[in-house]
């Protein structure tokens, strides 16, 4: 069975066929009378739409259902959770706070597990990132990814996704949030080496792509003020986008907070690509759920 847990869950050729499924234009539609289950311990706009659609797409009925429904470990186990989805549903998708929740789930459930997003780790996004710079560079292997910011679960995972295709990563970080020793080594598992500073100039100088995401994540908001201080410098405007290449791209995973991780400038800028990028989460979504269900 497929679960979908991190991105490097899958093989590079694994990734590269599913994105080949999210540009055919006329998928089968594999969950033709099968329902898909999609739950939301965090809020989310498009990742539920996304899925919801994707699902519509491939024939299929998608029921999403809020975290407090269910109640995870409170109204019953995870694992029964996972059991009576199973009899419904022809895969399972979840957004949730601990990524070890995920792992049980996928552990009790007789279907694939999708991770909708974890403290840890977004490899949905990963799918719709590395789809929008093949769209809008022309190919992935060899072209280098600069990330600013916190090294959060956008991040690992996108580190992941650009060594599973051969792409350069590299990732500046204020001191204390970078990636941990064992992260490091995970991306480096899959072929990459990755470059870490503290310096944004040092990390987009040259960039093909610059990407950046908010500087607290679902779960930090209290943490906020704290946050703004540490990340002042890191901010991807005009000034640090002149430093990467003349072609190069500005990604992010989206919901952005202008003013902080990046200028209205740059993110509303002709170098944008984010509604594009937005718009993949659906096309790889659907490419996700058809290369799961149909081989
Ligand atoms: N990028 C992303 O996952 O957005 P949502 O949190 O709105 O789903
Ligand atoms: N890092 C962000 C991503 C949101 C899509 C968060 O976890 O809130």
């Amino acid at each position: 069975m497929r679960h979908l847990l991190e991105i490097d869950d899958l093989s590079s050729d694994d990734l590269l066929a599913i994105l080949g499924h999210s540009e055919q234009p006329e998928p089968d539609p594999v969950l033709a009378g099968r329902g898909v289950a999609l739950l939301f311990a965090k809020p989310s706009a498009r990742t539920r739409s996304s899925m919801e659609m994707a699902v519509a797409q491939l024939g299929g009925h998608p029921v999403t259902i809020r975290g407090e429904e269910v109640g995870f470990d409170v109204r019953e186990t995870v694992e029964d959770i996972g059991r009576t989805l199973t009899c419904y549903h022809a895969a399972i998708g979840a957004r949730v706070f601990e990524h070890q929740l995920l792992e049980r789930l996928a552990a009790a459930s007789g279907v694939p597990v999708v991770n909708l997003l974890s403290d840890d780790a977004h490899p949905l996004q990963a799918l719709a990132d590395l789809l929008t710079i093949r769209q809008c560079l022309g190919g992935l292997a060899g072209r280098r990814l600069a990330y600013v910011g916190d090294a959060n679960n956008v991040a690992r995972s996108l580190g992941l996704a650009c060594g599973l295709v051969g792409m350069g990563f590299r990732i500046a970080s204020p001191d204390g949030f970078g990636f941990a020793e064992e992260d490091l080594d995970r991306l480096r598992a899959t072929g990459c080496e990755p470059m870490t500073t503290n310096q944004p100039d040092e990390a987009v100088s040259g960039a093909d792509v610059v990407y950046t995401d908010v500087w607290a994540s679902m779960g930090q908001e209290d943490q906020i003020e704290d946050r703004r201080r540490t990340f002042a410098g890191f901010t991807v405007d005009d000034r640090l986008m002149a430093l990467a290449q003349p072609e190069s791209i500005f990604l992010h995973c989206l919901p952005a907070h202008r003013g902080e991780e990046v200028s209205a400038e740059v993110a509303d800028g002709p170098r944008s690509r984010i509604w594009e990028q937005a718009e993949n989460r659906m096309h790889t979504a659907r490419g996700l759920l058809l290369w799961m269900c149909q081989e």
